[in-house]
C-alpha cells in the first residue's frame, strides 16, 4: 500500500485518518452488526455453529461485503464462533448448541476497502446463572475501555480501565489476544491490551482507527491454541466471554462504527 495517500501516522505507526475515513469505516461497521443483528434468530438448541456461520457468510455476500477471515491466515469461515471455554478463534462446524452455551461470534467484513470488525455474545437456551454474571461484566468491561477513549488519554488508560473493573469483580482478564488497529487494513499498530497502567503506551488522537475486545474469564487469565491451530481455551477450562466494537477517535471522544442497528448488542436475559 502506498503510504503517501493515505495521510500520516504516529510514531508507534498508528494511522490518522480523515473525516470521510470515518464514513468509510461506519459503513462496514454497520454491515458487520446488522449480521450480528440477524444472527440472533438463528441460535437455539441443536442448531449447528457451522450452519450459524453459512447464514453469515450468505449475508455477508448478499449485503456486497467481503468476509475479511475467509482466506486470512489460512482461516476458511465467515465467522468465529466461540462456545463456553473457548476464549476466541473458534472454527465453526457440525458440534450442536446444548441449553445453556454461550457463545461468542466474531465477524470482520470488508466494504469499499474498509474493515468492520465486531463481536458480542450469545446464549442457547436458558442462561445459567454464573455465565450470566460473565457476560454481563465481559460488555461492561468493554464500555470501561470505550469510555476512555478520547484525545491525550493513553492506550494504557484503556488497558487500565477494563482490568480493574474486571478484577474487582475476582474475574480475570486474558493477555495472550488483544484488540488492534484496523481501517483499511485488518491488524495494524497499536495492539491494544486489555490490562495496563495508566498514563502508558500510545497517547490517543484523533483519527486513530481500533478495536477494544476484551475476553474475560470465569477462572484463570491462561489459554493455550489447540491442534487445529486456531481454537483458544482457557488452560483451566472455564468460561470465557468477550464483546467487541471498532471506534475511532473524535475531536471529544470516540465514535463507535459497530453499534447494533436493532439494539441487539447487549444480549437480554429472561
Ligand atoms: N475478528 C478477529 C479479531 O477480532 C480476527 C479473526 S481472524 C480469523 O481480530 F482468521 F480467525 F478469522
Ligand atoms: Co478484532
Ligand atoms: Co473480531
Amino acid at each position: 500500500m502506498d503510504d503517501k495517500h493515505n495521510g500520516p501516522t504516529t510514531k508507534d505507526g498508528i494511522r490518522i485518518h480523515s473525516e470521510a475515513d470515518f464514513a468509510g469505516m461506519h459503513k462496514a461497521g454497520q454491515v458487520a452488526a446488522q449480521i450480528l443483528d440477524e444472527v440472533v434468530e438463528h441460535i437455539f438448541v441443536g442448531q449447528t455453529t457451522g450452519a450459524i456461520d453459512a447464514f453469515i457468510e450468505k449475508r455477508v455476500n448478499e449485503l456486497g461485503a467481503e468476509s475479511a477471515t475467509i482466506g486470512y491466515r489460512g482461516y476458511q469461515h465467515a465467522s468465529c464462533i466461540s462456545v463456553n471455554h473457548v476464549v476466541c478463534h473458534g472454527i465453526p462446524g457440525d458440534k450442536k448448541l446444548k441449553d445453556g452455551d454461550i457463545l461468542n461470534i466474531d465477524v470482520t467484513v470488508i466494504i469499499d476497502g474498509w474493515f468492520g470488525d465486531t463481536s458480542r455474545m450469545y446464549v442457547a437456551g436458558k442462561l445459567p446463572r454464573k455465565a450470566e454474571r460473565l457476560v454481563e461484566v465481559t460488555h461492561d468491561a468493554l464500555f470501561k475501555g470505550i469510555e476512555a477513549v478520547k484525545p491525550g488519554n493513553t492506550f494504557g488508560d484503556i488497558g487500565h480501565a477494563i482490568q480493574s473493573f474486571v478484577e474487582a469483580q475476582r474475574m480475570s482478564v486474558v493477555r495472550d489476544f488483544c484488540g488492534h488497529g484496523l481501517g483499511r487494513v485488518f491488524h495494524a499498530p497499536p495492539n491494544v491490551l486489555h490490562y495496563g497502567r495508566p498514563g502508558t503506551g500510545p497517547v490517543l488522537e484523533e483519527g486513530m482507527f481500533f478495536t477494544i475486545e476484551p475476553m474475560v474469564n470465569l477462572g484463570r487469565p491462561e489459554t493455550k491454541v489447540l491442534s487445529d491451530d486456531w481454537t483458544a481455551v482457557t488452560r483451566d477450562k472455564s468460561l470465557s466471554a468477550q464483546f467487541e466494537h471498532s471506534i475511532g477517535v473524535t475531536s471529544d471522544g470516540f465514535d463507535i462504527f459497530t453499534l447494533s442497528p436493532g439494539g441487539k448488542f447487549h444480549p437480554t436475559y429472561e
